[in-house]
């Protein structure tokens, strides 16, 4: 609750509750919580486990369509990767409820998983043996155009009868999310790599974002990130090299000038730190990209490799939400 800036006594919204494990919990030090989730039985659990008290309370219904008035909350909680099942559209529905639910001066924190950190730690394949002797077997793909994980799991029970099921998911980037976030109307949008003190076991690439309700002071956004300890080349920023073997350093360099090329190109639309940010992440992916820099300023992309592709920088930039112009 430090990190969504509400004291006992306030009103929360935790968005897809599931059993209520952080409602009941928050109910418990003070917080007058409202647990929702559109899974009966999940909600079934949630209640039974609060044995009648009157806190949290809990509901039945769709994030994306709250069944409440506007400025109902302090703080709205969207936590354990809850967000994504409906992909982005209904993520961008979701965030809009989230902001009208919001009083002015509301936060709400997302925790869910790193897009890029996440594609590492999950293998394509993988089986795991139940207690039982049943089998469940896992096949993952990623489509990186879309940013969705696609996953198949087959459960083999002993008997050798067999279950199939299957579900999407919308994975995000810092910056994809933060772009959504201002289009839902928050602003002040900061990263955090977890929740708690010490991450939960399993709980591997957590991605915890803050976003307020109330107005972005000037260049707030780009110190928010350059704080988060988000990294860049590989290095987080706000860390600086101390020493360099500068004769190194040059052979290096005119090693790769003789190489690579640099392009320049207008990009329309973008607005903060952030949209720069989701920008060059995006062309950063492509192939023989070696670095790209976004300027919200002057609108400009310049964008180093060794092979640029006019029409593969062109989809990843409308890829994170923006245009070239011609
Ligand atoms: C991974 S669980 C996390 C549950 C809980 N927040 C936790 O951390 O234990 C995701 C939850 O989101 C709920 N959920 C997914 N989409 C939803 C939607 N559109 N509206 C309401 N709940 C949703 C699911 O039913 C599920 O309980």
């Amino acid at each position: 609750m430090r990190l969504a800036g509400a004291t006992p006594g306030s009103a929360i919204l935790d968005a897809g509750t599931g059993t209520g494990r952080h409602a009941l919990e928050l109910a418990e030090a003070g917080y007058l919580v409202t647990g929702l989730d559109h899974a009966a039985t999940l909600l079934t659990a949630a209640r039974s486990a609060s044995g009648g008290r009157p806190w949290p309370r809990f509901v039945q219904g769709d994030y994306d369509r709250l069944p409440f008035a506007e400025a109902s909350f302090d703080a709205v909680l969207c936590l354990g990767s809850s967000l994504g099942y409906q992909g982005e559209a209904g993520d961008r529905a979701a965030l809009a409820e989230f902001r009208r639910v919001l009083r002015p001066g509301g936060r709400l924190v997302i925790e869910t998983f790193h897009r890029d950190e996440l594609r590492q730690a999950l293998p394509a394949h993988e089986e795991r043996l139940l207690a039982g002797g049943a089998r469940l077997r896992f096949s993952r793909s990623f489509d990186a155009s879309v940013g969705v994980l696609r996953e198949e799991q087959q459960l083999v029970r002993p008997t050798g009868a067999e279950t199939l099921r299957s579900y999407e998911v919308r994975l995000y980037r810092p910056g994809e999310l933060c772009l959504l976030l201002h289009r839902a109307g928050f602003a002040n949008v900061s990263y955090h790599g977890r929740l708690a003190p010490s991450p939960r076991a399993g709980s591997s690439a957590p991605l915890v974002v803050l976003a307020d309700t109330i107005a972005p002071t000037p260049h707030r956004a780009a110190m928010d990130l350059a704080r988060s300890g988000h990294t860049q080349y590989g290095y987080p920023q706000g860390v600086m090299l101390r020493s360099m073997d500068l004769p190194r350093m040059r052979t290096l360099w005119s090693d790769r000038m003789s190489t690579t090329s640099e392009k320049s190109y207008t990009v329309q639309g973008m607005t903060c730190g952030h949209c720069e940010l989701s920008v060059r992440e995006e062309v950063e992916e492509l192939a023989g990209i070696e670095s790209a820099d976004a300027d919200r300023g002057t609108g400009r992309l310049v964008v180093r490799g060794e092979a640029i592709d006019d029409a593969a920088v062109r989809g990843a930039v409308q890829a994170a939400g923006y245009e070239l112009v011609a």
